[in-house]
């Protein structure tokens, strides 16, 4: 398969044209990692709203017009639970036909997240939700797997060493740091392996976990981490707290050493985003109330704590820029049906 191109075309309801386009990696890198790796030539925000000269009217006509819902199933989630992306476009046109003013400002890039993010929660949190805890992660059972599968496979190539620390960034069960510790484990990596938790919100006890408060993060002297796993959480860090707290951490990473990030939407994406980018940006803000309310009820119960906000190519400037040397970054995909809408990102730093 190497270097095939695969090509859908499609017409969106008002007659814009494009093409889906998906070049197939090698199958001799992929086959050790054990799932077929695909590489996404376009955007998110381009596959489900398409060009980004649309305007914020555009926009809103085109999330009331009803093949909302079979745009939304381009997307891996939404396809994987259609529940989602129906709630998402029952919640996107409630808030049109309530709010199109503060939605129409927030396409145009007048009004800030904030805003926009706790008059979504003040509507919503008593609307009757679909969403099933159980059904989310059967239905997402095999891609979580398969992306599993490509971080154990990335992480099986560093060096061996006596001892390992894993710092679990906004982890909360530390269900992946044990995962990521029993595989390095039993690789013999490591003979010893210790997790360390930063969240300050998170209610969950781990016994097992060593929780890090702000101060002891800080540290710079503290023990150095050689795996950092930051899985869908710099979206939800406010802007003031998001680069000084991950960068701490970040700057105590070990020799040889790599960090783990898993992120939602178009990471590659420039800042300055189009009013399409940001209508992607309130869908994926949509999905993010819509699922975790349901696998989270409790973030809830104080909503002033939520908070979402997507990463951009700047944001990962920032990131590289906190690495003390500087790092390999690798950008795999593990979608098997063509279309990854979760950006995983490597950084090997020597
Ligand atoms: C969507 S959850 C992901 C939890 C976990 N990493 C996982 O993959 O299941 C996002 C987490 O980010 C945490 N969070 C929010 N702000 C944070 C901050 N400033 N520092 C660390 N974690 C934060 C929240 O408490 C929440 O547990």
């Amino acid at each position: 398969m190497a270097g095939l191109d695969a090509q859908a075309a499609f017409v969106d309801h008002k007659g814009f044209t494009g093409n889906l386009s998906w070049c197939f990696a090698s199958t001799k890198e992929c086959q050790g990692k054990g799932v077929s790796a695909v590489q996404k030539t376009m955007s998110n925000s381009d596959l489900i709203f398409g060009p980004s000269s649309l305007t914020p009217r555009d926009i809103l006509e085109m999330i009331e017009s009803s093949d909302m819902e079979s745009r939304c199933r381009r997307l891996g989630t939404f396809r994987l639970y259609p529940v989602i992306g129906d709630e998402y476009c029952s919640m996107a046109r409630r808030f049109v036909a309530q709010r199109a003013e503060l939605l129409t400002r927030f396409l145009s890039g007048e009004a800030v997240e904030r805003e926009l993010i706790q008059q979504l929660i003040g509507d919503n949190l008593d609307q009757p939700s679909q969403v099933s805890t159980k059904a989310f992660f059967e239905k997402t059972d095999a891609r979580d797997q398969a992306r599993t599968a490509t971080i154990l496979g990335h992480l099986s190539t560093l060096p061996a060493r006596d001892s390992i620390n894993i710092l679990g960034y906004g982890a909360d069960s530390c269900t992946d740091e044990r995962r990521v510790a029993e595989h390095l484990l039993e690789l013999g990596i490591c003979k010893k392996a210790t997790i360390f938790r930063y969240n300050p919100f998170s209610r969950i006890q781990n016994s097992d976990v060593t929780d890090l408060r702000l101060n002891e993060l800080e540290e710079a002297d503290g023990p150095a981490f050689d795996v950092i796993l930051a899985f869908w959480t710099l979206h939800h860090v406010f802007p003031e707290l998001r680069w000084s707290e991950f960068g701490a951490g970040l700057k105590r990473i070990a020799p040889m050493g790599s960090v783990v990030i898993l992120e939602e939407g178009d990471v590659e994406s420039p800042s300055s985003a189009s009013p399409a980018a940001r209508a992607f940006y309130f869908m994926m803000l949509c999905k993010d109330i819509i699922v975790n309310r349901a696998l989270r009820p409790e973030w809830f119960s104080a909503p002033e704590s939520f908070y979402a906000r997507y990463l951009s190519n700047l944001d990962m400037q920032t990131i590289e820029g906190y690495l003390p040397r500087p790092a390999r970054r690798h950008r795999p995909s593990e979608d098997r049906q063509g279309v990854v809408d979760e950006t995983l990102l490597f950084y090997d730093v020597p």
